[in-house]
């Protein structure tokens, strides 16, 4: 899988979101938010964080 910058705010890249939703079971945008501290400035990124949210959950 190809790791990208997710969150340009807090340079979360995709790995790490990956790897939090995997090792935490997290299910909601705001779970990532604080597992990770991905969308908490801006909120842009927070359809990209749903899109990974979809594909590892789903
Ligand atoms: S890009 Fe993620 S909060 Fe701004």
């Amino acid at each position: 899988m190809e790791d990208i910058e997710i969150c340009q705010c807090n340079s979360i890249m995709k790995s790490e979101i990956v790897k939090a939703i995997k090792e935490k079971g997290l299910k909601t945008v705001e779970e990532v938010q604080e597992a990770t501290d991905a969308g908490t400035v801006c909120g842009s990124c927070i359809p990209d964080i749903e899109d990974i949210l979809k594909e590892i959950n789903e």
